[in-house]
């Protein structure tokens, strides 16, 4: 069925309303450059793994009885002058675009954990977005295509469409079209696999990643050494995950993370997101495992938080050892979760 979106009964009567939610994912071989800004093209491939528990929900609706678009994040109305407004009225140009109609928008979201503060908060509330306007705009994108378009609000969302393991394809075309994730392994595929998500600061961080990502492509002299071990770390990562190895899994995992940021720390000038908390749960982490043979390996995004890759019969231990340092504010235990899903409970 085609619908003329200028047809002002089908408008008045068809509710262009969806809720969805989306759960964040940390990045086990990270995203980190684009080749092209404008079409957030990534330079490397990146493998993460969706997790459960640290989700973003949202509720959109397009409509003619609105006078002007409406954005309310964490319960707080965006002014039309910010950043994060423009960021969503743009996504949201796409799929008008895809629908054919430019109707004024309400979006309300809500996410369960610290935005903005390297989390990948972005990565769930794109994913979200995406998935809740193609079913209010009736679109009936596929996965791929859905994955395809979340990249635009935020690369890491390319990824949270899909549950468990995800790879990203940084693809080899100009225009993108190539450019999207596909899961490897489904959330059920691995269930003693964990993450401690260790909050060392619910405070934003200083500086966005996509201005981290840019200057640390245009003046770090270890960009190019980060894009020559990407590729090995992505194959080795992908045997990792299908001998269900957490060992290699975890080396690997760790020491890319500190190889992306050597890439910031050696910018000009330099970004180092670390607080005192983020190096006290990086040393604790190399202890347990040097001394006390513990499986437990780092990861750590554009930000202060700590992410702890183990396994369920040694997160207690893990959790047990780290309390210890007491400026981390919260820890969050997860597991692999679902990918987006369109639920019946609105926000508004
Ligand atoms: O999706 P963005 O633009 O917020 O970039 C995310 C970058 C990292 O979190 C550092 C790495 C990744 O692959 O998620």
């Amino acid at each position: 069925m085609v619908i003329n979106f200028n047809d002002e009964y089908i408008l008045i009567f068809m509710s262009m309303k969806a809720t969805a939610v989306a759960n964040t994912n940390i990045a086990l071989v990270k995203y980190w450059g684009k080749r092209n800004e404008e079409l957030i093209l990534p330079y490397n491939s990146s493998i993460s793994v969706t997790l459960n528990n640290l989700f973003t929900i949202t509720t959109v609706e397009f409509s003619k009885n609105l006078p002007h678009n409406e954005f309310v994040i964490n319960n707080r109305l965006l002014n039309e002058n910010e950043v994060e407004y423009s960021r969503i009225d743009n996504f949201s140009r796409i799929f008008k675009k895809l629908a054919g109609m430019d109707l004024n928008l309400k979006v309300v979201s809500k996410t369960n954990f610290p935005i903005a503060s390297g989390l990948a908060s972005s990565a769930s509330a794109f994913a979200a977005l995406a998935a809740a306007f193609n079913t209010a705009l009736s679109l009936n994108l596929t996965y791929e295509e859905l994955s395809k378009y979340a990249r635009f609000g935020s690369g890491s969302a390319s990824r949270s469409i899909y549950g468990g393991f995800v790879k990203w394809f940084k693809g080899e075309f100009d225009d993108g079209s190539d450019c999207f994730a596909k899961q490897i392994k489904d959330e059920n595929y691995w269930p003693d696999f964990r993450i401690l998500v260790c909050i060392t600061s619910s405070k934003e961080k200083f500086v966005k990643s996509r201005e981290a990502m840019h200057r640390t492509v245009k003046t770090s002299e270890f960009y190019d050494a980060w894009l020559q071990t990407v590729e090995k770390d992505l194959d080795e990562m992908e045997i990792a995950i299908n001998n269900r190895d957490i060992r290699s899994l975890g080396l690997i995992a760790e020491n890319n993370a500190l190889k992306m940021h050597a890439t910031m720390i050696t910018s000009k000038p330099p970004i180092i997101y670390w607080n005192s908390a983020t190096l006290k749960l990086i040393k604790s982490v190399l202890r347990l495992r040097e001394e006390f043979k513990v499986n437990a390996y780092i990861t750590i995004d554009a930000g202060h938080q700590v992410k702890i890759i183990t396994t369920s019969d040694e997160i207690d231990r893990v959790k047990n050892y780290l309390s210890d340092i007491k400026e981390v504010e919260q820890f969050i235990v997860s597991s692999p979760g679902q990918g987006v899903k369109i639920v019946q409970e609105h926000l508004f």
